[in-house]
C-alpha cells in the first residue's frame, strides 16, 4: 500500500459520499486498496474481514466491520460497489456469489498502469494489478486475479476464478480453465491448454497441455501430482 493519505475517514451512510465495501483485509486486499486510490481517490473504502479479531480495527486507514450475519446485508445499503480481495479461489467465488444475492454492484479493479487491449475483456469483479498486460483477443473470466506485471497475449482465454501469479507470461491462444492457478513467474507457450482446478508450480515453463486438477512444475513442467478434492 502506499503512503498516500485519502484522508477521507470512514463517514458511511451519506448520500452524496461514494463507497466501496472490499471483502478481505489480507495481502491481496492491500493491492487492491492501492488501485482503488489510485483510480477513484475521492471514494472512500470499507473492509469486511472474515477475523472477528479485526472488527472495528482499522486496514490503514479505513475501517474493518465483521463478515457476520446481516452486517453485509446492512453495509451492502451503503455501499455504492464492491470488490472481493481475497487470494483463495473457493472463498473469493463463495464471497462473491453471497454479494450477488444481496444484489451488490460487484465491480472490478484494474490498476491505470495496465494496458488491456480494446479488444479483450475483462469479467466482472476481477483484479488486473499493475503493469499486467492483456493483449487483443484475449478474454478473461469473472473474479479472476492477473497479478503483478503478468502479460496474457493475444487469443487467451482465461477461465472465471483463475489466479495469474505476478511475472507470468502467457504466450498467444493459450487456455486456462476455470478455478486454476498459476505461481510467480510461470512461462506457458503457444496454444497450451491448461485445465481447470490445476495449480502451476513458480518458475515452470508450460509446453504440453495440463488436464483437469493436475500440479505441473518445472522446467519444462511436470506434473506432479493430482489435486486432492480437499484443496478446493
Ligand atoms: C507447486 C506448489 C503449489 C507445490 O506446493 P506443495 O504442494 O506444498 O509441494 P511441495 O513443496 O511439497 O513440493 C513437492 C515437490 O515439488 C517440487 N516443487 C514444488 N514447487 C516447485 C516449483 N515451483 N518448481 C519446481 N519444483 C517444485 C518440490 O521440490 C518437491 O519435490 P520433491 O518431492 O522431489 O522434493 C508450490 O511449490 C508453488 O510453486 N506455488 C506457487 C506459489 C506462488 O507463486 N503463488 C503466487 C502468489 S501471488
Amino acid at each position: 500500500m502506499t503512503n498516500r493519505k485519502p484522508g477521507n475517514q470512514l463517514q458511511t451512510g451519506t448520500t452524496q459520499q461514494k463507497v466501496i465495501g472490499i471483502i478481505g483485509t489480507g495481502g491481496h486486499a492491500k493491492i487492491v486498496t492501492d488501485i482503488f486510490q489510485l483510480v477513484e481517490p475521492q471514494t472512500q473504502l470499507l473492509f469486511v474481514s472474515a477475523h472477528p479479531e479485526q472488527a472495528g480495527a482499522y486496514f490503514n486507514p479505513y475501517r474493518i466491520y465483521p463478515d457476520q450475519a446481516g452486517e453485509l446485508a446492512r453495509l451492502q445499503a451503503q455501499c455504492n460497489k464492491w470488490h472481493v480481495a481475497i487470494g483463495h479461489i473457493p472463498t473469493r467465488r463463495q464471497k462473491l456469489a453471497q454479494l450477488r444475492r444481496l444484489s451488490a454492484t460487484i465491480t472490478s479493479a484494474i490498476h491505470p498502469s495496465s494496458i488491456c487491449a480494446d479488444s479483450s475483456t475483462v469479467g466482472t469483479g476481477s483484479t488486473i494489478c499493475a503493469s499486467v498486460v492483456v493483449g487483443a483477443d484475449t478474454h478473461l473470466g469473472e473474479g479472476t486475479i492477473a497479478n503483478t506485471a503478468c502479460t496474457l497475449d493475444h487469443d487467451g482465454q482465461i477461465g472465471s476464478w483463475v489466479n495469474i501469479g505476478p511475472g507470468c507470461h502467457l504466450a498467444g491462444h493459450v487456455t486456462v480453465g476455470e478455478g486454476s492457478e498459476l505461481g510467480a513467474g510461470a512461462i506457458v507457450i503457444p496454444h497450451v491448454k491448461i485445465g481447470k482446478g490445476c495449480i502451476i508450480g513458480a518458475g515452470a515453463v508450460v509446453i504440453r497441455d495440463i488436464p483437469d486438477d493436475a500440479v505441473a512444475v518445472g522446467v519444462p513442467a511436470k506434473i506432479i501430482t493430482k489435486k486432492r478434492k480437499s484443496e478446493d
